[in-house]
């Protein structure tokens, strides 16, 4: 019997308390033994500390890492995002491998930009959320406020599931609204250490509060909440350990198990024999010395044995996975096989790409990866012309491992790449220069925006296309991409040309 699985990851704005609160969830469920200091196991350990170099020459955290633990008998994998406020395809993609996700709001800022953005992503998959509203030990805005601009801003319905008593200088504890009882501060750090009143007297305007709370809101529906329409509510301080406990029991009781994926012909549903798994993420040059890469693989069915031959749907011939990265739980480091809903990170020489999927069968296609309309366009100018050659596979590399995009206008050859955030350009210069040795430049490109174009007739899509050649490109599969000056621009033409498709997300 393998034990159940909870595939999740946390989405927050800067600051709101993601890394604490991972840490916190780590010392909770008992995978590291002092808080603040992540102690894995094995080729785990030499896996972080390897990106952890690579992180602090880059000066920035560019990795999405695996963390695993079990608490009472359940196997909790939870997937990083890095955490700035730039952020890559990556970010969006590890949500494409996740069951669920916790959404961390700072109780003094609410919904923050970044929070939306991912929240929004979320939504597209109907991810649920289980909402941790953070630093109650502190001066917060009202729960009320919090709660409705929730409910508002995300179109949720929202569950409060405990409820602060007091925040800052006032705050006495965190009430459990199912229970009763509140968990309350002790000692000089006025931190969580165990002390639970079952029979509370609460202060007369919170007990109104709950009242009117009780009344005005959603009772917590578990169907509602894994169709992504609830969200169930917690109050907490990851800093002071209220609230860690509960939200690792809610995931453990409401989170869903892994669900069947989409694919074609069919969805795969985890009960299937085979293995089945895509490749959510490519992180390139843990070592320096070589071009390695490593592929997280999300196991969608089966059960994965160290040594298994697998092959990459649609190219490829079979590659036989010996040293494989397995992300043990604190007591599985002996076990060689991994379950649906883990992670798995595989070794290779850039055979494999983000979007692949990887099965026993081959005749299998997980889809819905998506990738996202850049935000930002830049042109590339190559300072030495002869580096040509060089410079179409470094962004070909690149654009395979979704730090960038890359696009072929028709006319002209000055390549275009894209990108989300300011940080991957950062990154794209830094990387091309170090790895590829190739001097290179960024200028504005007189594009703003891209959308990838389809049309139910080939005839109507070529129509366009040749009607509007010099805003045609190539993506690096070779699909049409319409580079358009304005998102203005973009509504435009839409209108102009309806019966093209203008997609702001493609699915590989
Ligand atoms: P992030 O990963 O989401 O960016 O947030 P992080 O956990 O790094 O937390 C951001 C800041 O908020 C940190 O303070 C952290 O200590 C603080 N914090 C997190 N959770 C709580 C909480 O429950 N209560 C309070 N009062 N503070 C919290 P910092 O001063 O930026 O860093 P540090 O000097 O404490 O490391």
């Amino acid at each position: 019997m393998t034990s159940p699985r909870r595939t999740f990851a946390i989405i927050s704005h800067p600051d709101a308390g993601k890394t604490t609160l991972t840490e916190k969830l780590l010392y909770f469920g008992g995978a590291i033994h002092l808080a603040g200091e992540v102690k894995a196991r094995g080729q785990n350990r030499r896996a972080r500390s390897d990106w952890m170099k690579i992180e602090q020459q880059r000066g920035i955290s560019v990795t999405s890492s695996v963390m695993t633990f079990e608490k009472d008998g359940v196997t909790f994998n939870l997937l990083d995002t890095p955490g700035h406020e730039d952020f890559s395809e990556d970010t969006y993609r590890t949500l494409t491998a996740v069951d669920s996700a916790v959404m961390v709001i700072d109780a003094a800022r609410g919904i923050e930009a970044q929070t939306r953005k991912l929240f929004e992503v979320c939504r597209l998959r109907s991810v649920p959320i289980i909402t941790f509203i953070n630093k109650v030990d502190r001066e917060g805005r009202p729960p009320f406020e919090l709660l409705d601009e929730i409910a508002d801003i995300l179109a949720l319905d929202v569950a409060p599931m405990s409820w602060p008593v007091g925040m800052g200088g006032l705050f006495e504890g965190i009430l459990d609204l199912t229970t009763g009882k509140v968990s309350r501060p002790e000692g000089d750090s006025r931190a969580f250490h165990g002390k639970v009143d079952d029979a509370p007297t609460l202060p007369a305007e919170i007990a109104e509060e709950i009242e009117l709370a009780q009344a005005g809101y959603a009772e917590f529906d578990g169907e509602a909440y894994r169709n992504g329409d609830l969200t169930p509510v917690y109050f907490g301080s990851a800093l002071k350990d209220f609230g860690v406990a509960e939200l690792i029991d809610a995931l453990s009781r409401h989170a869903p198990p892994p669900r069947p994926q989409p694919a074609e012909p069919a969805p795969v549903s985890p009960e299937n024999k085979e293995v089945t798994g895509f490749v959510f993420k490519v992180q390139a040059n843990m070592d320096p010395q070589h071009r390695d890469r490593i592929a997280f693989m999300r196991l969608c069915s089966g059960t994965f044995k160290r040594g298994m031959k697998l092959t990459p749907t649609g190219h490829g011939k079979p590659i036989a996975v010996h040293s494989p990265i397995l992300f043990f739980a604190q007591n599985r480091e002996v076990a060689d096989e991994a379950f649906p809903g883990d992670i798995i990170g595989i070794p290779n020489h850039g055979t494999l790409r983000v979007g692949d999927t990887l099965s026993e069968r081959a005749d299998v296609r997980f889809t819905g990866l998506p990738n996202f309309a850049p935000e930002i366009l830049r042109r590339v100018a190559l300072k030495d012309p002869t580096k040509t050659k060089q410079l179409r596979k470094a962004l070909d590399d690149m654009a395979e491992e979704g730090v960038t995009q890359v696009f072929y206008p028709e006319i002209g050859s000055n390549w275009i790449i894209g990108v989300v955030g300011q940080l991957q350009l950062d990154v794209l210069l830094s990387r091309l220069d170090a790895e590829y040795k190739v001097a290179a430049g960024l200028e504005p490109a007189p594009f703003d925006t891209a959308r990838w174009i389809t049309a139910e007739d080939p005839a109507d899509l070529k129509a366009f296309m040749d009607l509007n050649r010099s805003a045609m490109a190539k993506d690096r599969d070779d699909n049409p991409v319409f580079l358009a000056k304005s998102a203005w621009e973009v509504g435009y033409v839409a209108d102009r040309y309806p019966k093209v498709r203008f997609l702001a997300t493609r699915e590989r």
